[in-house]
């Protein structure tokens, strides 16, 4: 892969833990890819189909969603519902030509500035092997 590519990566971050993670990481000064476009979300259960193919429409190389660690939704069960979601779209979207590993799921609690750059900087990696989009292309014909 060119080493000139640079993924668009849409994160919708649960804006009890994730959010806050991701402000700390700020905070911190934590050094992690500036590529990622953070979208704040109640919760992970809000996460859904038309979400992750409007972000991948939009031009996104790769989307994941962040939220509290499990058992410690602020509404008991989403996380693990976006969880399962997350499982069955990884399989859908291998259907329309997109890689599974375009779209992960990760959970953190709000002190976890830190965790939040690496899962950036490890996701943006991912990607990067991954290349641009198929569906960027597709879009575009
Ligand atoms: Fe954070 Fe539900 S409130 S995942």
């Amino acid at each position: 892969m060119s080493e000139d590519f640079e993924p668009k990566i849409i994160a919708f971050c649960c804006q009890y833990c994730a959010y806050s993670a991701a402000d700390m990481a700020g905070s911190m000064r934590l050094q992690y890819p500036s590529n990622v476009e953070i979208i704040l979300i109640p919760c992970t259960g809000r996460f859904d189909v038309i979400l992750a193919l409007k972000a991948f429409e939009a031009g996104a190389d790769g989307v994941y969603v962040a939220g509290c660690l499990e058992g410690n939704c602020h509404f008991l069960d989403g996380n693990i519902r976006a969880k399962k979601r997350v499982a069955y779209l990884q399989k859908q979207i291998e259907q329309v030509g997109l890689e599974p590993g375009r779209l992960a799921m990760y959970n953190l609690s709000a002190s976890q500035g830190p965790r939040f750059a690496e899962i950036v900087n490890e996701f943006s990696a991912t990607i990067i092997h991954l290349g641009p989009s198929p569906m960027k292309k597709k879009l575009a014909a």
